[in-house]
């Protein structure tokens, strides 16, 4: 498949959304990089809790995502997972704990943190083009990205997903709190003033409820060449 030199694929949509996987599985099929940039925030959020700074701190915080720009790092292996590493220190599994899925959103909606990490995203997913996925991507970090995607589907139906998987890797978490946690993290990741959660007007909605992974990535896939952007 022949794709645009530097082209730019944004995926958004709220947690569990099933932004990730889809973002995975187009990357590896378009031979573009990935930036999945809420592993970048949530990188943030378990440093800024190592050093219990305090989530209203603005200019520590903007501090601890400075560090985090210099020191991440991610693999994505072809047969495997991606691995998110601060440094030499993998930090693929602490960054998905219910202590920093808690704190995310808060941490998240700090001007001087998304500053720092939209530098970041830019500067991975500019050269060589990429499928970058999280919030605000079609919005405000590549709001020229020729395709814009933004991945819905139900609360009830995203929490589940989220306690099978969180199960699947030998969580304990009920599923009431799987759903509080998401909803938490939806209206605030909505609200916030800064580049909130939203659909971009000239946005791809797909609504993934029911439709597998690989339905999802034919669809986006077939977007790209009606547009003329892959052959
Ligand atoms: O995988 P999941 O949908 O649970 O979330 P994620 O993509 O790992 O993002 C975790 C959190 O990071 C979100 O709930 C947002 O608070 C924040 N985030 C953001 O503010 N902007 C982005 N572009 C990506 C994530």
């Amino acid at each position: 498949m022949e794709t645009g030199r530097d082209l730019v694929i944004a995926i958004d949509g709220p947690a569990a959304s099933g932004k990730s996987t889809v973002a995975i599985e187009l990357a590896r099929r378009l031979g573009l990089s990935l930036v999945d940039s809420g592993s970048m925030y949530r990188a943030v959020t378990l440093v800024a809790l190592e050093r219990e700074v305090p989530f209203d701190a603005e200019d520590p915080l903007r501090e601890v995502a400075e560090w985090v720009s210099a020191n991440f790092r991610m693999e994505t292996p072809v047969d495997d997972a991606p691995r998110v590493f601060l440094a030499d220190r993998e930090v693929t599994d602490e960054i998905r704990s219910s202590e920093v899925g808690k704190a995310v959103s808060p941490v998240s909606a700090v001007p001087g943190v998304r500053d720092e990490m939209v530098r970041l995203q830019r500067c991975l997913g500019g050269p060589g083009g990429a499928v970058v996925e999280g919030r605000d991507i079609g919005t405000a970090v590549f709001p020229e990205a020729p395709l814009k995607v933004f991945l819905e589907a139900p609360a009830d139906e995203r929490s589940c997903r989220r306690f099978e998987e969180l199960r699947g890797k030998g969580g304990n978490a009920t599923l009431e709190e799987v759903e509080a946690e998401i909803a938490k993290r939806d209206s605030i990741d909505s609200s916030r003033e800064h580049s909130p959660l939203s659909r971009a007007p000239d946005a791809l909605l797909i609504d993934t409820s029911g439709i597998g992974v690989g339905d999802v990535v034919d669809a986006i896939i077939s977007a790209l060449r009606e547009r003329g952007l892959i052959s």
